[in-house]
Order: C-alpha cells, then structure tokens, then sequence
C-alpha cells in the first residue's frame, strides 16, 4: 500500500493486518492494488478526480472480504464504486475474487484507510448510496465509544449523500443495532424507507435491493444470531447542521 499524501489521523480499532498472505494475494496487493487505490489529498478532491464516467457513486464502508461488493459491481455496472476496508487480508480476498471474474475496473477504486477520513474528503450531495454492512459492534460497554456509527459520523454521511440518496445499514448485534436506529431515526433529515430480519433465502423478494449474504451474516446465521438491516433515504428539504 502506498503511503498517504498528507497526514491522515487513523481512528480504526479493528486488526490492519492478519496472518501472512499466500503468494497469490501478496501478488495481487503488488501489482493490482496500486492501480485502484486512491489517497486523499487536497489538490484532488473525489468523487470527479477518481472515475473516467461520471455515473452515480455508491460506497461500501467496511467491505471485508468483499462478497457484497462484488455482487453490487457485478449487478451495476452503470454506478462508480468506492470499497473502503482497512483489513489487509479482505482487500486481499477483494483482490482474488475481483481479478478473478474478470469484471471491468474502470469503475472501482479502494480506500484503504478509515472510512472517517474518506467521508471528510468527498464532496458534499456526491454519493447515491452507502452500504455499511455488519460494522463491528465492540459489544463491551467500555468499547461501546469505538463504534462506526455516531452522531459526527452520521451527519458526514448525510452530507455526502446525494438528496434521496440511500443509506443501508445491517447488523446481527441487537444493542448495537437499536443504538443506530434510535440515532438515525431522531435526525429529521433522513427518512426510514424499511427495516426488517434478513432472512437466509435466495429470493430476490425476501432480500433488500439484492442482496447477498455477506460473510458476517453467514457467519450470525450459522451462530443463529438474528440479522436485521434498515434503509434510509436523504431528505431534501432538511439539511444537517454541520458545526
Ligand atoms: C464485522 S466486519 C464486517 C465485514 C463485512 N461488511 C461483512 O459483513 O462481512 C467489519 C469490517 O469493518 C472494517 N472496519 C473497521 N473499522 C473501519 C473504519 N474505520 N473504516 C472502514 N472500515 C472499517 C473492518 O476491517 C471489518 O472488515
């Protein structure tokens, strides 16, 4: 990975590096990663510095090892996509599964530092829709204040979210999953279109949007742990007041 241009303050508690990759991965991180990630830097702002089309810009925090992104590009080929995953090991897995379905990748570019930074960094109505999928839900109260989803979090979301834009957002942690529903439906400018269970089924109708499992949903299906998502959409009439 290439070092940021200028100094980004890293706010990501979870693992940046795991076990030792195999010779594939580390060749992939090599030589393909370097094509697709992008640092943040004053001169150039995205979305527009990143693509070669201007098409409506979608954004997977926390992609992991990459299951659903790879499904939304595969299902989307006319959006722009931006994954931000800190993880070496799942933009590794990205990497493979990516470069294996020979997809094109002038649509793609990965973010390989906290989602925070890149949020701060992208133009304000720029983004057509958010996944944040499964963030972790560090369950010990004393962690509680490491989560994703807070308020200054939320409002950078709201602002980079085109008007009508969509936020998803899905966990199996009931605590965590009720904090950020109380959050997001107390902020006057975004609008819950639809929550629900995600249940284990392959119909296109009982999943949202399309929608595959991804590898920590599978993960709380097999442990029989409860998965539940919810969708927002941005109003226009009601805009965050950003301090
Ligand atoms: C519980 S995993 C879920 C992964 C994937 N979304 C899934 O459902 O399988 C949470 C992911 O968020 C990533 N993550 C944690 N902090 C982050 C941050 N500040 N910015 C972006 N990604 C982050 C982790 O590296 C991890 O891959």
């Amino acid at each position: 990975m290439t070092p940021p241009l200028f100094p980004q303050k890293s706010v990501v508690f979870g693992r940046r590096k795991g076990r030792p990759l195999r010779k594939t991965k580390t060749a992939l991180v090599k030589d393909l990663l370097p094509s697709l990630e992008f640092q943040l830097s004053p001169e150039e702002r995205p979305p527009l510095s990143l693509f070669k089309d201007l098409k409506p810009l979608w954004i997977e925090i926390g992609y992991g090892t990459g299951d659903h992104l790879i499904s939304q590009l595969r299902e989307h080929p006319h959006c722009n996509f931006i994954g931000c995953e800190p993880f070496l090991g799942g933009i590794a897995d990205f990497l493979e599964k990516l470069s294996s379905l020979n997809l094109p990748l002038e649509n793609i570019r990965l973010f390989t530092q906290d989602a925070r930074s890149l949020l701060k960094g992208l133009d304000t109505n720029s983004v057509e829709k958010i996944f944040l999928l499964f963030p972790d839900p560090w369950p010990k109260k004393k962690h509680n204040k490491r989560r994703f989803l807070g308020n200054d979090t939320l409002l950078e979301l709201i602002r980079t979210l085109t008007p009508l834009g969509t936020l998803v957002i899905a966990s199996d942690h009931d605590d965590y999953y009720e904090s950020m529903l109380t959050l997001v439906t107390q902020n006057k400018s975004l609008i819950l279109q639809k929550q629900g269970v995600l249940l284990n089924s392959t119909d296109p109708l009982e999943r949202p949007l399309f929608w595959p499992m991804t590898r920590f949903e599978r993960k709380a299906h097999q442990a029989q742990r409860q998965s539940r998502y919810m969708i927002l959409q941005k109003c226009t009439s009601v805009l965050p007041s950003l301090s």
